[in-house]
């Protein structure tokens, strides 16, 4: 049995009260710090300031590995130190990072002072991408080599133990592999270890949270609004839900998610359109349907937008059926993107020998011809964006 680490907590709100007792169940002794006297006294006189099935229990039967307080001096000797302050988002949208900044003042008093100079800090609150990389560099000016790592919480409230012992994944930031290989074998080796793990950029982990909860957001609001159409047009939603997620093959799956080129093609624009039409119909508000075609088309504006901006005279478009393996040309999005070049006298011409051998000719479609090796300035690679698998549009395959 591996040696049980000492571990602080930053900020004992939901997420840092529930990790304490989590941690402090696996064996390990945990100190939770926080400034605000209430909950400190609470915690310290046996009261779990929180509702969450099973933690008071547990927050009880482990009161003998667990120590709060309001004072940093008592995270000196800790292995790690895990930050779960509160990152709120202002209305603006701009994260408010103030708990972070001022922990990290604290911190690096401590630093300073060789109290944590062993320590590891893992920073589980949810970060805009570049806030490590600036802890990191405002640390390295006070002359402190920190041993940083990012690692996201992905528990949900009201199944926080269940979810904090098996995370659908383990995502951890980190630019030093020996930090994080610390962490894996002194801390997650206790628990998590058949989660699937995922080290990563400080970049990536940061955003893997917002990037999960604007999906989990998205399917919520997809939902309803399906729903409320459906209500509207004599659609059972109950057998509909089942009909949808019984599908985990192109529905409920990865598929479709692969960040590269917009969508063409003669079916998916059509019914979402439809989809639209319906909700018009029955009048229902269906702000999130009503703009998936748009979201589409900014995506083509931006390849258009990049495309000229190397201000080329004569582009290659390699592939023009809406995707590869195909024919059919209908709808396909590098139709949308010659049209907008043409309008800005840019010759194009458009290599595909597979819609060429279907006995099409570029003009049925566009003002373009077909031609493989003539000189272009630039070049768009369709159909290599259409089959990556992962090709976001800044890094479209351009020569
Ligand atoms: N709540 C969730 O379900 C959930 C799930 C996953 C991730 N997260 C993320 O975890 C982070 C924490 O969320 P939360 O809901 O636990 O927040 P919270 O507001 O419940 O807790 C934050 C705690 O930090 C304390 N605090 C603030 N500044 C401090 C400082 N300088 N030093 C010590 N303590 C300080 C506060 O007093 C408070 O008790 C956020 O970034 C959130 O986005 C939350």
């Amino acid at each position: 049995m591996k040696s049980l680490p000492k571990v602080g907590i930053i900020g004992c709100g939901y997420i840092g009260i529930i990790s304490a007792v989590c941690y402090a169940s696996k064996g390990m002794q945990v100190v939770g710090i926080d400034l605000n006297a209430k909950i400190i006294s609470d915690l310290v006189s046996g009261k779990v300031p929180i509702h969450e099935p099973g933690l008071d229990v547990l927050f009880q039967e482990n009161r003998d590995r667990l120590s709060f307080s309001d004072s940093y001096a008592d995270l000196a000797g800790c292995d790690f130190i895990i930050v779960t302050v509160a990152t709120p988002t202002q209305t603006d949208g701009v994260v408010d990072l103030n708990q972070v900044t001022r922990v990290m003042q604290s911190l690096t008093e401590l630093a300073l002072d060789g109290s944590i100079s062993e320590s590891v800090l893992v920073f589980r609150s949810t970060m805009p991408p570049g806030t490590m990389k600036v802890i990191r560099t405002e640390a390295l000016s006070k002359g402190l080599n920190l041993r940083l790592l990012h690692y996201p919480e992905f528990l949900r409230e009201g199944s926080a133990i269940e979810d904090l012992f098996n995370p659908p994944r383990v995502v951890i930031g980190a630019e030093d592999v020996a930090v994080f290989e610390k962490f894996r074998d002194q801390f997650l080796i206790h628990f998590e270890e058949d989660a699937n793990t995922f080290l990563t950029s400080f970049e990536n982990s940061e955003y893997a949270k917002y990037v999960d909860n604007s999906w989990h957001a998205l399917k919520v609001a997809f939902g309803n609004e399906v729903a409320a159409i459906a209500n509207k047009h004599s659609v059972n939603i109950r057998d509909m839900y089942d009909i949808f997620v019984a599908d985990n093959h192109l529905n409920i799956s990865a598929r479709y998610l692969r960040p590269g080129a917009p969508y063409g093609g003669s079916c998916l624009r059509k019914d979402t359109d439809g989809l639209k039409g319906l909700a018009k119909q029955g009048q229902v508000s269906a702000p999130l349907i009503c703009s998936i075609n748009d979201s589409n088309y900014s995506r083509i504006e931006e390849i258009v937008a990049l495309v000229k901006s190397r201000n080329p005279s004569k582009v290659l478009i390699e592939g023009l059926s809406f995707k590869v393996g195909t024919s059919d040309v209908r709808e396909a999005v590098q139709l949308d993107v010659i049209s907008s070049l043409s309008s800005e006298d840019i010759n194009i011409c458009v290599f595909d020998p597979v819609v060429e051998a279907a006995g099409n000719t570029a003009q049925n479609f566009v003002d373009a011809e077909f031609c493989a090796t003539e000189k272009w300035d630039f070049h768009l690679r369709f159909h290599n964006l259409l089959t990556s698998e992962i090709s976001a549009i800044e890094t479209l395959d351009l020569t």
